[in-house]
C-alpha cells in the first residue's frame, strides 16, 4: 500500500490526473441517484472531486487523512473547506451529506468494508455513497513501473497485500459485495474506462516527488540506481509516445454506488 505522506503537491502534479478521469461520472452517478446539493469527498487528495463538484453548484467539502494532501487542496482553493479526517473513524455527524464520495480510496485503506460503513454513516438516509476502484489491477500503470523496474534490474520489496479477509475482488462483483458488506443497499456497479494521456517528464516528477508505490521505491535507493530507473522509465517512454510527446495508457475502474442502510 502506498504511503502518502509528505506528497501533496507532487501528487497533484502528476499522479492526481489518473484519477481525475473518474471524477465526471462520479458526479453523473451521484446526482443520478440523489436530488441533493451536499456533498463530501472522502480521501479528497488536492480536492480534484470537490473542485469539480462546485463547479456543478455542489456545496462541497473533502477530507483526508493526509495533512499535506490537505494543505495542497486549501493552497488551490483556499475558498472550499478542507479537513483532516481518516478512514474508518472520520469524526463527524451522521447524516452529514447528500453524496459521500470516495475517488480511489477504498483501494488505499486497510478494511475497505469498515470504510464503507463509515461512509455510509455520514450519508444522509435518501443520500448515495458513490466510490472508484481500479478495475482488475492495483494501478492501471503498473505494467509500466513493472518493466522499468525489471529493466533497471532493481530488487523490489515484497508487495504488501491485504489479509485474505479483508481483501476483495477489483470487479463489479467484488468492489459491489463491500458496499453491501458494509452495511449499504440498493448496490449498484459498473466499470468506467477512459484513456490517459500523460506527459512523461511531469509523471516521473511525481515518482521523484515519492508518490504512490513507484515512488516509495525510488526514493529508497541510491543515487545511481534512481538514475538507473529514470533512464529506463525515458526509455520506456520514448519508444511508445505519440507525436504530441505523449503516453496514452487504457484505464478502467470499478465506480459503485449504494445508499445507508
Ligand atoms: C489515489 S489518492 C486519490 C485522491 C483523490 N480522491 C483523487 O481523486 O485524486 C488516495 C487518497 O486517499 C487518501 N487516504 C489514504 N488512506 C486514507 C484514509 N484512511 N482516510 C482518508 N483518506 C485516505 C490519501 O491520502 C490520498 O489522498
Amino acid at each position: 500500500m502506498a504511503d502518502w505522506s509528505h506528497v501533496g503537491d507532487a501528487y497533484a502534479a502528476s499522479f492526481a490526473a489518473l484519477c481525475a478521469g473518474a471524477v465526471d461520472a462520479v458526479l453523473d452517478e451521484a446526482e443520478a441517484r440523489t436530488d441533493g446539493r451536499v456533498l463530501l469527498d472522502v480521501g479528497t487528495g488536492p480536492g480534484t472531486v470537490v473542485i469539480a463538484a462546485t463547479e456543478r453548484n455542489w456545496d462541497a467539502a473533502g477530507v483526508d487523512a493526509e495533512e499535506s494532501m490537505v494543505a495542497t487542496a486549501r493552497r488551490q482553493r483556499p475558498d472550499l473547506p478542507f479537513f483532516v479526517r481518516a478512514l474508518p473513524h472520520l469524526g463527524l455527524e451522521d447524516d452529514t451529506a447528500d453524496a459521500v464520495t470516495a475517488n480511489f480510496v477504498l483501494n488505499h485503506v486497510p478494511d475497505a468494508r469498515m470504510s464503507a460503513r463509515e461512509l455510509a454513516r455520514v450519508a444522509k438516509p435518501e443520500g448515495i455513497v458513490v466510490a472508484t476502484v481500479w478495475h482488475g489491477v492495483t494501478s492501471p500503470l503498473r505494467p509500466m513501473w513493472d518493466a522499468v523496474l525489471d529493466a533497471a534490474a532493481l530488487d523490489r520489496p515484497a508487495e504488501k497485500t491485504l489479509p485474505p479477509d479483508k481483501d476483495f475482488a477489483r470487479d463489479a462483483d467484488g468492489v459491489a459485495g463491500v458496499l453491501r458488506d458494509g452495511g449499504l443497499s440498493g448496490v449498484r456497479a459498473r466499470v468506467v474506462s477512459w484513456d490517459f494521456a500523460f506527459e512523461p517528464e511531469a509523471l516521473w516528477a511525481g515518482v521523484e516527488g515519492g508518490v504512490a508505490t513507484v515512488g516509495g521505491i525510488y526514493r529508497a535507493q541510491d543515487a545511481g540506481t534512481r538514475a538507473r530507473m529514470a533512464d529506463e522509465y525515458r526509455r520506456y517512454t520514448g519508444e511508445r509516445a505519440g507525436a504530441d510527446g505523449r503516453v496514452t495508457v487504457a484505464h478502467r475502474a470499478v465506480l459503485v454506488s449504494g445508499r445507508p442502510g
